[in-house]
């Protein structure tokens, strides 16, 4: 029996407050925490670059007095000779006690979930979900707001292929009266699949001009255009300079705002902002040593088992989406849950 964290709802929002207070507990008192998890292996296994959530998770594991293996570039790894993610995982799985994934391809961690023996995070899995991120944003949250209902939250840049926002969307959905101001370009408005899980629990609207809206958020959540995830480099190029939040602009926002972004940041906020008290981004990013200090002793210790799927699963039908791990991963068994693929969570005709 062991529990997963794939996507940030595979964790209640009572597991999410005590994740929140562990974090800090640790923060405050970290010489309690040195040698937890001596003896204990955290699997690195990164498809994809990453700063942040590689060494903040590294970090963390050795804070705890752990060890940590494993690679930071698929170039680096057997797959590059042709192995499967499955078989990547089994085999990391017989080495460590938990797994961290990061993967460009969305569902891979249900892949490996499949195939481990031992407990997976999901570190970002393509332009899909990334719900240790989330976890960070909530602290900083708790932290600088003290409460998570009756927010207004900004959402600002791609969000579309944004998998922080996907996951900050599903997290916020569980709390009271949150509105969502959704600040995109047209070609990059959050997807109408993500939309549909949670538009019953969720009040929005969507703009493109942050200008008009600054003044009636708690939290201004920036992201980056990301460049890795677009097929067409000329869309990118025009869209890539679409905002630049500057200190200037934050003069018609809240005094106790909070600007916050997953980063890595781009041009998207100015570094005249970094100083000012309302910038989180970096206290954000340091969150994330605490957070996931935090969630590896859960994982390490739950022993009670993912919660099972409602609804009727069939096979037979083929997920078309092409950054669904279904569409490379040798061997696997396309799945479809209440008429959405299993991995990616496409609506399947
Ligand atoms: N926020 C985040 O995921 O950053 P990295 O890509 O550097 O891990």
């Amino acid at each position: 029996m062991r529990r997963n964290l794939i996507d940030i709802l595979d964790l209640s929002v009572e597991e999410i407050d005590e994740l929140c207070a562990k974090a800090e507990d640790i923060y405050h008192n970290p010489e309690k925490y040195t040698d937890v998890c001596h003896g204990k292996i955290m699997g690195a296994l990164f498809f994809e670059p990453s700063t942040r959530t590689r060494l903040s998770f590294t970090s963390a594991m050795m804070s705890l007095g752990g060890n940590v293996l494993g690679f930071s570039s698929a170039a680096s790894s057997s797959v590059s000779k042709g192995e499967t993610v499955s078989d990547t995982v089994r085999m990391v799985s017989a080495y460590s006690d938990i797994i961290v994934m990061r993967h460009p391809k969305e569902g891979a961690p249900i892949v490996a979930k499949m195939s481990s023996r031992v407990p997976i995070i999901n570190a970002g899995d393509g332009g899909h979900y990334h719900p240790t991120q989330t976890l960070t944003d909530l602290m900083t949250i708790r932290r600088r707001h003290g409460r998570f209902d009756g927010l207004t939250i900004g959402v600002l840049g791609d969000l579309k292929y944004g998998r922080t926002v996907h996951s900050l969307v599903g997290a916020m959905s569980r709390y009271k009266n949150i509105k969502f101001v959704f600040i995109s370009p047209d070609e990059l408005k959050v997807p109408q699949h993500i939309l549909n899980l949670y538009k019953e629990k969720i009040s929005y609207i969507e703009t493109e001009n942050l200008e008009d809206v600054i003044g009636d958020l708690d939290i201004l959540y920036m992201t980056r255009i990301q460049k890795e995830r677009f097929s067409d480099l000329l869309q990118y190029e025009r869209l890539k300079d679409s905002y630049e939040l500057t200190r200037e602009k934050l003069k018609n926002a809240k005094a106790d705002m909070s600007v916050m972004h997953p980063l890595p940041r781009v041009t998207e906020i100015n570094t005249d902002v970094d100083d000012d008290p309302r910038a989180a981004y970096f206290e954000e990013a340091e969150c994330g040593r605490y957070i996931r200090m935090a969630l590896i002793l859960k994982l390490l210790a739950d022993k009670t088992s993912d919660m099972p799927l409602e609804g009727e699963t069939v096979t037979g039908k083929i997920c078309g989406n092409p950054r669904c791990i279904t569409s490379c991963e040798r061997g696997i068994k396309h799945l479809i849950h209440n008429g959405r693929c299993i991995y990616c969570d496409r609506k399947i005709d």
